[in-house]
């Protein structure tokens, strides 16, 4: 096992994985990490175009990121998840197949319905709460939040800077060798 990780970033649509993603990773690449983004949009779009989100194309969905993060970890890249995986059984297989090859950090990124309906930076609850499109996570679909997740950031009421801090800390703790 090298020093890469697996951070795991699950929660809604809208809740702020991808921002934060995209500043811890600024932040761990100025500590010379490898640092790849497998975020579920860009998966989608390249990997995953024949999933929709049925619990079982969800599913595989997860299979192929886990596959990714299995491949990427093996060669010392650290890599930084954000789908927002919402079945709890799903997030547990992923992290016991990961954990074979990298530490593996689950981030709960939590934030309220009310919040994400606001923000709708792709317009998709609107069209969810329309009927326009179905199966939308925390409308039709359900949201199993993680019962004891390594970090919860909370973006209703923090800074993105502080949903950093708070994942960067949790690595520090988790693992010794790593010199943040
Ligand atoms: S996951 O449930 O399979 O983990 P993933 O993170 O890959 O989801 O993709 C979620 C993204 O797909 C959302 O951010 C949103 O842009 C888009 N999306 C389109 N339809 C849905 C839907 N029904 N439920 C959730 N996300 C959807």
């Amino acid at each position: 096992m090298g020093s890469q990780f697996v951070i795991w970033l699950t929660g809604l649509s809208a809740s702020g994985k991808t921002t934060i993603s995209l500043q811890l990773a600024t932040k761990l690449r100025e500590h010379d990490f490898k640092v790849e983004l497998l975020d579920g949009d860009a998966i989608r779009n390249e990997l995953s175009a024949d999933l929709g989100f049925s619990r079982q194309d969800r599913r595989e969905q997860i299979r192929r990121v886990v596959y990714l993060c299995k491949l990427l970890s093996k060669n010392g890249i650290t890599c930084i998840v954000s789908v927002i995986s919402p079945y709890r059984d799903l997030r547990n297989l992923a992290r016991e197949e990961i954990r074979k090859v990298s530490p593996f950090i689950e981030v709960f990124v939590k934030c309220s319905l009310e919040s994400c309906i606001k923000r709708d930076p792709k317009g998709l609850y609107k069209k969810a709460l329309s009927g326009e499109i179905s199966n939308f996570t925390g409308l039709q679909d359900p949201y199993e939040e993680p019962l004891s997740p390594d970090v919860i950031v909370n973006t209703d009421s923090e800074t993105v800077e502080e949903c950093v801090d708070k994942i960067i800390s949790a690595i520090k703790i988790r693992e010794e060798p790593v010199s943040l």
